[in-house]
């Protein structure tokens, strides 16, 4: 599959389709980004390459890069680039880490069972130590927070294993209206306890969230289990997200 971002915007990615078991994937997908005519110049479209893995981390192949003000706009471009490998990819800076986590719904009994299994690579958070991260899970509807669990503790390290399971009553009714976030965070005994970086599931999310809610929907009772790219959270001082 691919991954479509308008740099220096990260933020708003689009992904295509993932196309199973081939070399040749014909995507013929359109994705539309609104720009002000004066920021073209200074934008730069990225096409990145995955190979799709539900139980590691998706491989990059490669990558296009296409800078705006290098083409003319003016008409329908259609052209082929060489992917270029993704050694020294700039993104590496401000990788946050990732999650690997199950879930699994039964709609007959509502309820909803997320196993928090490990993390890796994650960011640092102090300078020169390791972390003690802990992942916090939060069931929201509607804006409103229902439900709040954490995993324990897991010291000094950036690749923790949890293998911690919850469960949360959600009636078949709400599915499709609960969103859950889960939250790394590098607790702090001393100071207040950084989040790392999060991810968000529900019927709104995109990508591979979506893909990972949408599958445990379509495999009631099966736990399915994805690894996940931490996101950044909102601005700290937007409040509201606070232990
Ligand atoms: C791409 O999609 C458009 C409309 O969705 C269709 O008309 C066109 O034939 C497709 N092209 C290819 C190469 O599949
Ligand atoms: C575009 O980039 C130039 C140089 O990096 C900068 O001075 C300018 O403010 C940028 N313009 C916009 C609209 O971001
Ligand atoms: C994870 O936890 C489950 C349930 O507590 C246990 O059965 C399983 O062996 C654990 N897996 C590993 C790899 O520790
Ligand atoms: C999804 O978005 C729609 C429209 O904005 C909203 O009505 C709905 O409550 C949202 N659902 C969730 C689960 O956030």
């Amino acid at each position: 599959f691919a991954q479509v971002y308008l740099l220096p915007d990260k933020k708003k990615k689009f992904e295509t389709k993932i196309h199973r078991k081939t070399l040749d994937p014909v995507f013929n997908e359109s994705f539309v980004f609104k720009v002000p005519y004066s920021e073209i110049a200074n934008r730069t479209l990225v096409f990145t390459v995955y190979d799709f893995d539900r139980f590691s981390k998706h491989d990059q192949i490669g990558q296009v890069r296409v800078q705006l003000n290098s083409i003319d706009l003016g008409q329908i471009v259609h052209e082929w680039r060489d992917l270029t490998s993704p050694e020294g990819d700039i993104e590496k800076d401000s990788r946050l880490g990732d999650i690997c986590f199950s879930l699994r719904y039964v709609p007959t009994a509502g309820k909803l069972t997320v196993v928090i299994l490990e993390a890796k690579n994650l960011k640092k958070m102090d300078v020169g130590g390791l972390s003690d991260p802990y992942v916090k899970l939060c069931l929201t509807m509607n804006g409103k927070r229902l439900k709040k669990k954490k995993t324990t503790i897991r010291k000094c390290t950036l690749n923790p294993y949890f293998n911690e399971s919850f469960s949360f009553e959600v009636p078949f009714e709400q599915i499709q209206k609960i969103t859950l976030i889960l939250t790394v965070v590098d607790y702090d005994r001393i100071g207040s306890s950084d989040p790392i970086g999060r991810v968000i599931l529900g019927c709104n999310s995109s990508g591979t969230e979506l893909r990972h809610w949408s599958d445990m929907l379509a495999n009631p009772r099966r736990p399915i289990a994805q690894w996940h790219a931490l996101k950044e959270l909102p601005d700290k001082n937007q409040g509201g997200d606070d232990d």
